[in-house]
């Protein structure tokens, strides 16, 4: 039997870090102490200029490093982002061209908003499982500030630009446990970015819109259900689980949900005060965070979970 397991891990973020009072500095009315009290957020980083597949490429470079591989040893890129480069070619082909990933891979991108890196890690789970690719270079990688109105304060405090990447590749012990993929769209209309391009002009809003209250109780609420529903499907016992990654949006979202699950704080890793929200960015910039500081080791369990616009939701249990 074929399985999928995550051979190395990378993580890029642009620049010198943007504490919260360097947003007061730049006139937005807010303070330190709100943005920690409210989101647990301490700084984000924020691109000047580098693209999506610019913060993907220096991710995966770092992601092939540690599995011991090359880009020519890749046969599929997905790449999850709501940020792409450009309407098209996807920004899967352009880090498929620049990193060196060989012609005639298959490379696409998923959009998922901030479940897209555990949407992109099932899908590749499942090509892999299918015995139709070996290696896969998957990644969660945003440049939010794009999207973000810096008049806006109760949305420009939250988000942040980063990228991270994982190896997953085809091994016969099971890697990636049980994994679950939901959607409801019938929430689209409390977490948007409308813009589109039409006829030589934005139609839309180009900035992003949250109703923040409405985003919080249904994220707690569909994130508990689906971590349920991955350990169930596991046969794992919720005091087995080793590590709980959660999508990094808020301290409070991920202290509800863990509450709800009975899980110590201990368990959970938190990157949300060093990145803020970076969307499809943040689940696998925080696992790689916890591997390289040897928090997390082979053998362990890791449940991750997203949760975001669409409305979307999802979570992979995987052993390490
Ligand atoms: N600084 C200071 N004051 C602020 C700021 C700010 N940055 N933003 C809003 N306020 C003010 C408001 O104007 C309001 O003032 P008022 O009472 O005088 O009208 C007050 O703070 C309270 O505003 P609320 O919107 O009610 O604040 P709330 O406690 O709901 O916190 C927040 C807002 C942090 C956005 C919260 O709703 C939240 O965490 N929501 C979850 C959404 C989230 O994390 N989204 C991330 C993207 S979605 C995802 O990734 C799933």
């Amino acid at each position: 039997m074929i399985f999928s397991r995550i051979a190395g891990t990378g993580g890029y973020v642009p620049g010198a870090p943007v504490s919260n009072d360097d947003l007061v500095a730049r006139g937005i009315n807010t303070s330190d102490a709100w943005i920690i009290e409210r989101t647990g957020i301490r700084q984000r980083y924020i691109a000047d200029g580098e693209t999506t597949s610019q913060l993907s490429i220096k991710a995966a470079q770092r992601a092939l490093e540690a599995a011991g591989c090359s880009a020519a040893d890749i046969d599929l890129v997905v790449l999850a982002t709501t940020t792409p480069d450009m309407t098209f070619p996807s920004t899967a082909c352009l880090v498929q061209a620049e990193l060196g990933v060989p012609a005639g891979a298959t490379a696409f991108d998923v959009q998922a908003v901030c479940s897209g890196f555990v949407y992109a890690l099932t899908i590749a789970d499942k090509f892999i499982r299918s015995g139709s690719h070996k290696r896969a270079l998957v990644i969660g990688a945003e440049t939010m500030s794009r999207l973000i109105d810096w008049n806006d304060r109760s949305t420009c405090v939250l988000f942040g630009d980063g990228a991270g990447a994982v190896v997953l590749e085809a091994s016969d012990q099971a890697g990636i446990l049980s994994s679950a993929l939901h959607a409801d769209g019938s929430h689209s209309n409390i977490l948007y970015a409308s813009g589109a391009i039409s006829a030589g002009q934005i139609a839309g809003s180009p900035f992003l819109y949250m109703d923040g209250q409405s985003v919080f109780k249904l994220a707690v609420r569909l994130l508990s259900d689906v971590a349920i529903e991955v350990l169930e499907q596991a046969n794992m016992p919720q005091a087995d689980l080793d590590w709980f990654i959660p999508h990094q949006a808020n301290i409070r979202i991920m202290n509800s949900v863990a509450k709800r699950l009975e899980l110590p704080a201990a368990k959970v890793v938190v990157t949300v005060d060093q990145h803020g929200n970076t969307s499809a960015a943040s689940v696998p910039l925080a696992l790689d965070a916890a591997i390289r500081d040897g928090r997390i080791q082979r053998g362990q369990s890791v449940l991750l979970q997203g949760v975001g616009g669409g409305f979307t939701w999802g979570a992979v249990l995987v052993r390490y």
